[in-house]
Order: structure tokens, then sequence, then C-alpha cells
């Protein structure tokens, strides 16, 4: 059989650029360990806001230093809105929606998660650097989708006893 040159060429270029991809995906997976989260936790959308977590989202310091976050996000707002948490700390975002699908991006961070109704979206990350940062909604949930955004406020010495800040 007579293969045109250009032909093969388009042959072999194809099966290059899958091998690339494939590689890829693999590289980033395991050596760089880029996963999906994989915590699958469902809670009633009808029920979540008279929930004990979700009732009244705050943010929870434990005696360790670490920080669970429980955040609400609804139309069109994050509860709560202004969320501080201990820097260079574990903190663990727990976050739900009663109503429809909303983002939760930290910007200019690697926080970044799509909150789902009737799930619990879950992530632990850590913040090196403290300051204040925007939290947006970057899922179109309806009108006033624009105006969905908190801040996150990253402090020094931020101890579990109430949640006060203690002395330098
Ligand atoms: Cu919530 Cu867009």
């Amino acid at each position: 059989m007579n293969v045109h040159l250009y032909e093969k060429l388009w042959m072999w270029a194809s099966g290059v650029i899958i091998a690339v991809f494939v590689a890829s995906i693999l590289y980033t997976s395991t050596a760089q360990s880029l996963q999906p989260p994989s915590h699958v936790e469902t809670i009633d959308p009808q029920t979540v806001r008279a929930s004990a977590e979700f009732a009244q989202p705050a943010v929870v310091l434990h005696a360790d230093g670490s920080a669970t976050v429980h955040v609400l996000a609804m139309m069109f707002a994050f509860l709560p809105t202004e969320i501080r948490v201990p820097r260079g700390r574990p903190v663990t975002f727990r976050m739900t929606s009663p109503d429809v699908i909303h983002g939760f991006q930290i910007v200019n961070t690697n926080g970044n998660a799509m909150v789902v109704p009737g799930y619990i979206t879950q992530f632990t990350t850590q913040f090196d650097t403290a300051g204040e940062y925007l939290i947006v909604c970057n899922e179109y949930c309806g009108l006033g989708h624009h105006g969905m955004y908190a801040s996150l406020v990253v402090v020094d010495g931020l101890a579990a006893d109430g949640g006060q800040e203690v002395a330098q």
C-alpha cells in the first residue's frame, strides 16, 4: 500500500500529540499530585440553613492552630462575609449551597472550588502570606452573581481561645 509522505507525517504527528497529552496527564496526576477533590459528603439542601453546621457558619479554631471554615454559598452572598484564618496553619474549608451551583475562588491563592447544592465541598490549604484576599463566585448563578463576594483575612497569631488575636 502506498501512503503519501504528508499522510504519514500527519499520522505520526497525531500519534505524538496523543502521547504528549497522555504523558502530561500521568505526570500532573502522579508527580504533581494534581487531583480533583475526592471528598464526597451529601447534605439536604432544603434543610441546610437549619443544620447544626451551616445555620451560623463560622470559623472554628482548633487547639493545634489549624482552622475549619464553614461557609454557606447562596444567592448572592457568602456567609460569613469576612473569614479570618491563621497564617501558616492548615485551613479546611467546608462549604455547601442551599440553592444553585456557586464558585468559591480565593483570588491569588490556590483555593478554588465549586459549591454544589446537596454536597459538602471540602478542601484543605494553607496561607503563608498575611493579608486580605478577595473571595469571588466564579460560577454564573443568577442576576446577582457579580455581587457575590467575601473577604479572607489571613492573620498572624490567631489563637484557639475564642478566636482572639494574641499579643505579638
Ligand atoms: Cu454565586 Cu455566581
